[in-house]
């Protein structure tokens, strides 16, 4: 299996994505996050070959993906008490835990941490595609490496078209952000990727859960160091948009109305922050596919979602 494919398959049959997995195929399909880039993990080339379709660092480690809880015992060391409870409450869905990986886990996945991040996704086409494959699947983000992650099937192909064996024509990520990263490795469960499960919701099921102290350079979470979510625009994010003049290069993501934003070359207004998180990557691609030089972003309040939101919006914006 060489690099570069001549075609990417399109797929709508789970039970046939789940049989290319299991070969050992890169298979893109949709989460209720967004979509992730599928290769199963006992495969060492096929795990080389997503870092090279994606231009991913070598140092940056998979998420694996599994169809149930039940399949952890075969990849991690030990469940401590804090993932339990939280998978209690999460899973299947939007969070993902660290462990402390089984010996067999290559370093590839894991790009040679001794820990492994784990994730039972809900989306029922994921979990029958997972489900199909029948082992574990290691899915990062399924975008080019540094851009937004894809949250259709078609901005994944927009990225990794002739780089990756089929992708999935699912539907639309409901979610649209990420999911959250919490390792469970230490004595108390610690955030380290803010995302679609908020902090609040970590704290309700363990009080004790703490945030990432150390700066992003911490080898804790490899994934911090690089830059992220970036779309060729350059992204401004402002506290009142009110000030703004539109033009036809501008484009404007706003989460109050604006009479003004037909003023701009592309305007979308996302009422709350549900709709704002499941639209503003894909708002980002289609202004660079219109070509857009800026993209003004209204900053959103820093509750719930919002915390995750600004997070993803601030390295957009990031430009170095
Ligand atoms: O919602 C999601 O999580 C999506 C979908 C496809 O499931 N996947 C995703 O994967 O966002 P990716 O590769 O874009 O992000 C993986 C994140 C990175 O920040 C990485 O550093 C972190 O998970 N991570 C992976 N393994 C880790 C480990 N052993 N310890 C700490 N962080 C880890
Ligand atoms: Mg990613």
């Amino acid at each position: 299996m060489g690099e570069l494919h001549a075609e990417t398959r399109l797929l709508d049959d789970p039970e046939e994505a789940g049989g290319l997995l299991a070969e050992g195929r890169l298979v893109a399909f949709p989460t209720e996050t967004v979509y992730g880039l599928g290769g199963a993990i006992h495969f060492a080339g096929t795990i080389e070959r997503i870092f090279k379709a994606k231009g991913r660092p070598a140092d940056n480690p998979l998420i694996v993906h599994l169809a149930q809880a039940s399949v952890l015992e075969r990849v991690v060391l030990e469940i401590p008490r804090m993932a339990s409870e939280l998978m209690e409450a999460f899973w299947p869905g939007p969070l993902t835990l660290v462990f402390r990986k089984q010996a067999w886990i290559s370093p590839g996945v894991t790009a040679g941490l001794d820990s492994v991040a784990v994730r039972s996704p809900a989306n029922p086409v994921a979990r029958q595609i997972l489900q199909a494959c029948g082992c574990p699947v290691a899915a990062p983000s399924a975008n080019r490496s540094g851009r937004p992650s894809a949250t259709t099937w078609q901005s994944v192909f927009e990225d990794l078209n002739g780089r990756i064996d089929a992708i999935f024509q699912g539907e639309v990520c409901q979610v649209g952000l990420e999911s959250t990263v919490v390792d469970c490795t230490g004595a108390q469960p610690e955030l380290l990727r803010l995302g679609a499960i908020t902090l609040e919701q970590l704290c309700f099921v363990r009080p004790d859960t703490i945030r990432l102290q150390s700066k992003p350079s911490n080898v804790n979470s490899p994934g911090l160091r690089y830059k992220h979510y970036q779309p060729q625009a350059r992204v401004l994010l402002i506290e009142d948009v009110r000030q703004l003049e539109g033009t036809k290069s501008r484009a404007l993501l706003s989460l109050t109305p604006h009479e003004f934003g037909h003023q701009f070359g592309l305007y979308r207004h996302l009422p709350d922050l549900g709709k704002y998180a499941a639209e503003v990557y894909e708002f980002f691609r289609q202004a660079d596919r219109l070509g857009m030089e800026t993209i003004f972003c209204e900053s959103v309040p820093r509750t719930g979602l919002g915390e995750a939101i600004m997070d993803r919006l601030s390295r957009a914006a990031e430009n170095d």
